[in-house]
């Protein structure tokens, strides 16, 4: 189906403007134009479904952005939310409440840090400035080296769109024209142990990666990488800073990415799947870096907020039971098998699959956008990561019916 983007038409004979038109020329004309919508105005979810305001059925394999890790509407996480909602929504952070206490101690017991301990926010770029602040105070009041103050990051890296996290975002096209950026960070090609060694020195104070370039192509850091970036932050005194936001909370199969790698950072992030869908963002680090940011040192208003940790709990609970893990590896594997036959039955056309638990890019030759837009078209939701790479973060839930189904659609519209 093709939605008219234009104005409602008043002829006898031209068809009225559908309620569809209708909302999206509303929007057009009331919401920023800062992104880059899709004609489609969604109104319910169903798990793994989502129906839009013409009725018609998609299936996303997306859920939400990376969001909602349990589907659209679980039952178990709207329990958990209405429940919250009638009882306390919420109250200032100086005070104590149960569900944040309740959800830091589930984040800081997976995680395994030592004397871990946990920061919430609102979002993943939030959870991105505590680690960037933790990161800098640490070095200068803990440590007591105010020169350390430079964060090294990776080329085609994402952390968010403030302003120092779109400055730790080191992809020009992301910065361009808010300049000027906020000095201290440097850059280094993914992957490369010795560019990064390069770039360490008495200015350094901590570096920042993602196991998983998600916005930036669905690209894993190499074998040993994270690891080699541990060893080289113990020997020179920097902090190592992991954004899980779009890997945390069980997506690659184990409650934390950068558990399969066996290694503790001093501080991670977290966001996306944690409140299945509800704002809610949260830092995790060591007992030691979390010296760095004590009392009335940092904070947010609505960060920990009553309701979005229901939701996380519920989710949590859910989303990284061991046996739950076991199966988004499984299913992952399958849709790795999907789409390594796809590639197999279209050389040239599909040029490489790449991911790990439920999070995978397709990257195509040339077209991408428009192999999505056929997909939209024909029923399925995946999204752009990068320039060629179509990405694919269903829900856990998923079926492998409907990882088959979506698939064939994919194929179809390639
Ligand atoms: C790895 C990573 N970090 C940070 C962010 C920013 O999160 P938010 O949009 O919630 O601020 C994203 C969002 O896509 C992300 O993928």
């Amino acid at each position: 189906m093709t939605l008219s983007m234009k104005p409602a038409q008043t002829t006898a004979t031209a068809p009225l403007a559908t309620h569809t038109d209708e909302v999206i020329g509303q929007a057009r004309q009331v919401l920023l134009q800062n992104y880059k919508q899709q004609p489609i105005v969604l109104t319910r979810g169903e798990g793994s479904y989502l129906w839009d305001a013409e009725g018609k059925r998609y299936l996303d394999l997306i859920a939400g952005i990376a969001t909602c890790a349990l589907g659209h509407c679980h039952p178990a996480v709207s329990a958990a939310v209405k429940k919250q909602l009638d009882t306390l929504w919420h109250v200032s952070n100086v005070f104590f409440s149960e569900p944040q206490i309740q959800l830091a101690a589930r984040l800081t017991k997976a995680s395994g840090l030592p004397g871990a301990r946990a920061f919430f926010c609102n979002s993943g770029a939030e959870a991105n400035e505590a680690l960037i602040k933790l990161a800098r105070r640490y070095q200068h009041v803990v440590k007591g080296n105010a020169e350390r103050s430079d964060i090294i990051t990776f080329e085609g890296g994402f952390h968010g769109r403030t302003l120092a996290t779109v400055t730790a975002t080191a992809q020009p096209k992301y910065q361009a024209g808010f300049e000027p950026l906020p000095g201290g960070f440097r850059y280094a090609p993914m992957g490369d142990l010795e560019a990064v060694k390069k770039l360490v020195g008495p200015t350094t104070a901590a570096i920042l990666v993602e196991p998983i370039q998600g916005e930036g192509g669905v690209r894993l850091a190499p074998p040993g990488f994270l690891k080699a970036l541990r060893a080289l932050c113990d020997a020179n005194g920097l902090l190592l800073l992991i954004d899980e936001v779009q890997t945390g909370i069980g997506r690659t199969g184990k409650p934390f990415a950068f558990q399969h790698d066996a290694l503790m950072p001093d501080a991670f992030s977290l966001a996306k799947s944690l409140g299945n869908g509800l704002p809610i963002g949260a830092m995790v680090c060591t007992d030691e870096a979390g010296k760095a940011l004590p009392s009335a040192t940092h904070g947010s208003t609505f960060g920990g907020n009553l309701i979005a940790c229901a939701a996380a709990i519920a989710t949590w609970d859910i989303a990284t039971a061991p046996a739950q893990l076991e199966e988004t590896i499984a299913k992952g594997e399958h849709l790795r098998a999907l789409a390594l036959a796809i590639k197999a039955r279209h050389p040239g056309r599909v040029i490489d699959v790449r991911g790990q638990g439920l999070l995978f890019g397709i990257e195509v030759d040339q077209g991408a956008a428009d192999v999505l837009a056929r997909c939209r078209a024909n029923g399925l939701l995946a999204n752009l990561a990068g320039e060629k790479t179509i990405r694919f973060a269903p829900s856990y839930l998923v079926t492998r019916e409907q990882l088959g189904e979506g698939l064939a659609i994919f194929e179809a519209s390639l």
